[in-house]
């Protein structure tokens, strides 16, 4: 949307939003925060139904989502909060009664085009899917499901098949919220809209590619789920393949939903089916110790990996992926590293990776960076490795989720994962992880940057790049 305007929305768009696990976390953290950015734009001019198991009465709700907008929304508004109460209607019920889904239909009978968003387990969307169709919603619906969208591909195929059984593929929602991410945009944005980079955007000049996402925190009370995942399954399916894609995509033919998404599943079809070699695990010291957490548990909490895209631009160069909780920074970092100049004129040796584009995608700081040498001041002629800095921080833009959610309100596909790029995703992690997840990973002390077998994998790409503090 751009600044300072509160465009139409399509005439084909929601006029209600449903929020399966109104009472739960996603809502508390995200779901309500963004709401209320979309409320203070002036863009939350439909009812709210908030559906929810459990013996919360509405009146808990109503302080709840005010906690949750004090503690998480950037800038609190009254008025906008106001008005997502008064918009709230709240169905306590239980998922598996069909009455629940009767007075659902009741609250929505003056509706078009309800959003169900599936603020819930996977394990029940079965349920709640069949029980919308049952109850003729799904059919004029649209859904919005989170991550993750299975944990293989065979668990994702049942999933879609569950969903597509009563939506449509155009109505189905599948939330990255890396998509929805400013800086993450900014990718797109910056490989297509400047003409310099593109005839360097290719083998011939980029020597590797590499993505750090570190987290200097834990499993946060998520251990019972983080149990099911693991750091591959939880963040390199999604995230940040996306980041891969956007990164190594072709240009598309224009920016229309369809050929963006075809760019983005291309290149994943591209993809080197990867070896046991190519993956290192790791988990940090204590984790077993944490809440929901087995004892003898081989879930990684640190995950690096080497990957290969069999393609005219990319052949030859890798792509070096690594995630970990309890790293030293909370930093995700993309390096491209370009080649040395072919004849070393001023010094014998380079350093490798003087000459560099290097994007910040957060959190808070957006920055772009292009690495290049330059010449120390002084009668020799040698160098020093400097970085011309852009940087934008994030306070004042969209948030993901209020991107995401107000999207799906216009019914707008473009930043959400389409059904063959999920897959294709799954297909990669299922043979990066065959026969891996009952291996017991490398241990790591918290604050180290995860195993050395993880160095080992880009020695021969001058190693790690370390995102720093900004
Ligand atoms: C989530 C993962 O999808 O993304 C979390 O499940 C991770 O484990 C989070 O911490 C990171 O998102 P962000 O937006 O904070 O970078």
């Amino acid at each position: 949307m751009p600044d300072g305007q509160t465009p139409q929305r399509p005439h084909d768009a929601c006029d209600a939003v449903v929020v399966f696990g109104i009472t739960g976390d996603l809502a508390y953290k995200k779901i309500f925060p963004a709401l209320h950015n979309i409320a203070r734009a002036g863009r939350l001019d439909l009812p709210l139904v908030g559906v929810a198991r459990g013996d919360r009465t509405e009146q808990w709700l109503r302080e709840h989502i005010r906690n949750s907008i004090a503690e998480h929304a950037e800038d609190p508004h009254d008025a906008a909060t106001d008005e997502i109460e008064e918009r709230l209607v709240f169905v306590a019920g239980d998922y598996n009664d069909s009455q629940t889904f009767q007075r659902l239909a009741e609250v929505l009978s003056g509706c078009r085009r309800p959003l169900f968003y599936l603020a819930i387990p996977p394990s029940l969307f079965a349920t709640v899917v069949e029980h919308l169709a049952a109850a003729g919603l799904a059919q004029r619906g649209r859904v919005v499901v989170e991550k993750p969208f299975g944990r293989d591909l065979s668990s994702m195929t049942e999933l879609d098949e569950v969903l597509r059984g009563a939506f449509g593929e155009d109505d189905v929602f599948r939330i990255d919220h890396y998509l929805g991410k400013e800086s993450v945009q900014n990718l797109l944005y910056f490989r297509f809209a400047n003409s310099f980079l593109e005839p360097l955007w290719n083998r011939d000049y980029v020597s590797s590619v590499q993505i750090t996402m570190a987290e200097a925190f834990g499993v946060e009370g998520r251990g019972a789920l983080y149990e099911e995942l693991g750091a591959v399954r939880d963040v390199v399916q999604n995230h940040l393949l996306q980041v891969v894609s956007l990164l190594s995509m072709e240009p598309p033919v224009n920016m229309k939903p369809g050929p963006l998404r075809d760019e983005r599943v291309k290149v994943l079809h591209s993809i080197r089916q990867p070896r046991r070699e190519d993956l290192v695990r790791g988990q940090y010291v204590g984790y077993t110790e944490e809440p929901g957490v087995a004892k003898d548990s081989t879930t990684e909490t640190y995950a690096a990996l080497r990957l290969h895209i069999d393609s005219w631009r990319w052949s030859g160069v890798p792509f070096l992926i690594r995630a970990g909780k309890h790293l030293p920074v909370t930093a995700t970092e993309v390096l491209a590293t370009f080649h040395r100049p072919p004849q070393m004129l001023f010094e014998d040796t380079l350093p490798r990776d003087s000459n560099h584009l290097r994007f910040r995608l957060g959190p808070d700081r957006v920055s772009i960076a292009l690495g290049v040498r330059s010449k120390k001041p002084g009668d020799a002629q040698v160098g020093r490795n400097v970085e011309l800095y852009m940087c934008d921080d994030e306070v004042g833009s969209m948030t993901a989720y209020e991107r995401l959610i107000d999207d799906a309100m216009d019914g707008d596909p473009t930043l959400f994962a389409r059904a063959d790029a999920v897959g294709v995703s799954w297909q990669i992690v299922d043979s990066l992880l065959d026969g891996r997840s009952d291996e017991t990973p490398e241990l790591y002390r918290p604050g180290t940057w995860g195993p050395a077998a993880g160095d080992t994998l880009a020695a021969d790409v001058g190693g790690w790049h370390e995102p720093g503090s900004e």
